[in-house]
């Protein structure tokens, strides 16, 4: 795919994202999502050589504002289901990636953007940013997963009285609250942070990383027994050369070299 609001780098074995819209505030309309959808489901799965990525919006205002309100002008009912349906599984490629995407959040993230950092593994805030759902002043709901994943980071009473009121959540507040990670003074320092991060979980078994995604997100699947999954996904890696690897090196007092097999 030909990325037109999406700007992809690779640096140091980090994949940077960056939503490139900022005179919309990065809203997601949808072709973004388009490309966010090509980018998690196809690009990144098929990509081998990179530890993480971090997911950012261009300039320092705004993460994302939301979906884009201007496009949702003469939805109706069934045309709202389908764009919730779509959304929520594009957010789901990201919650799902093997590898980790943590969420650079430069400012305002608010309904859908407030949403997108959500299904990202962890998230890192600048200063400035503020995390809100706003729908209801639309006289709609949050629609790409918020009503679930709030309540998972911040508990119910919170995340409900965000939703009905529609106000934000300064990123210390965040932070408290426990749906951001860390909070840096600036932009470059959140991505330094990420950065960081991303390099130190880089230096550990790449599926032991994959199976304590599958495993946390299994908590939250109705579907799923999460004890049970940990169980398969304990037997999974323990199939792994990296697991002889690392047991190994630890018996001969040595930094292991994992291979991701
Ligand atoms: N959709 C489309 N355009 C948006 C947008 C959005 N979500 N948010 C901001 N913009 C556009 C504005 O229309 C404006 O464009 P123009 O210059 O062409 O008018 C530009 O971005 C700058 O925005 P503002 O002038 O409004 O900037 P501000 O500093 O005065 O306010 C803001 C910033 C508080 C974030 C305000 O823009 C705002 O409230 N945005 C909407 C937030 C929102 O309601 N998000 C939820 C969307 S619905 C949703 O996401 C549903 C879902 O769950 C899937």
């Amino acid at each position: 795919m030909n990325y037109e609001l999406l700007n992809i780098e690779q640096q140091e074995g980090i994949l940077t994202v960056t939503i490139n819209r900022e005179t919309a505030l990065n809203a997601l309309n949808a072709q973004t999502l388009k490309e966010l959808q090509f980018f998690f489901e196809q690009d990144a799965p098929q990509r081998m050589d990179y530890k993480g990525i971090i997911l950012t919006g261009a300039g320092e205002k705004a993460f994302v504002a939301g979906a884009d309100i201007k496009e949702f002008l003469g939805l109706d009912g069934t045309q709202g289901e389908a764009l919730a349906r779509h959304g929520q599984s594009v957010f789901f490629s990201i919650e799902r990636l093997a590898k980790p995407v943590i969420a650079v959040v430069n400012g305002y993230a608010l309904g859908g953007g407030c949403e997108l950092c959500m299904a990202c593994h962890l998230r890192i805030a600048t200063q400035n940013a503020a995390f809100g759902q706003p729908e209801v002043n639309l006289g709609i709901i949050p629609g790409y997963g918020g009503t679930q994943r709030l309540v998972q980071y911040i508990g119910k009473s919170k995340a409900l009285e965000l939703m009905m009121t529609g106000d934000m959540l300064p990123a210390e507040e965040a932070q408290r609250l426990g749906l951001v990670n860390y909070v840096l003074p600036t932009k470059a320092e959140a991505i330094e942070k990420a950065t960081a991060l991303l390099h130190k979980i880089g230096t550990k078994a790449p599926l032991a990383i994959a199976n304590v995604i599958q495993s946390v997100n299994a908590y939250f699947d109705a579907h799923v027994d999460g004890f049970e999954a940990e169980v398969k996904n304990f037997g999974t890696v323990t199939d792994t050369n990296d697991f002889q690897e690392g047991a190994t090196a630890f018996v001969e007092k040595r930094k292991p070299q994992f291979k991701g097999k």
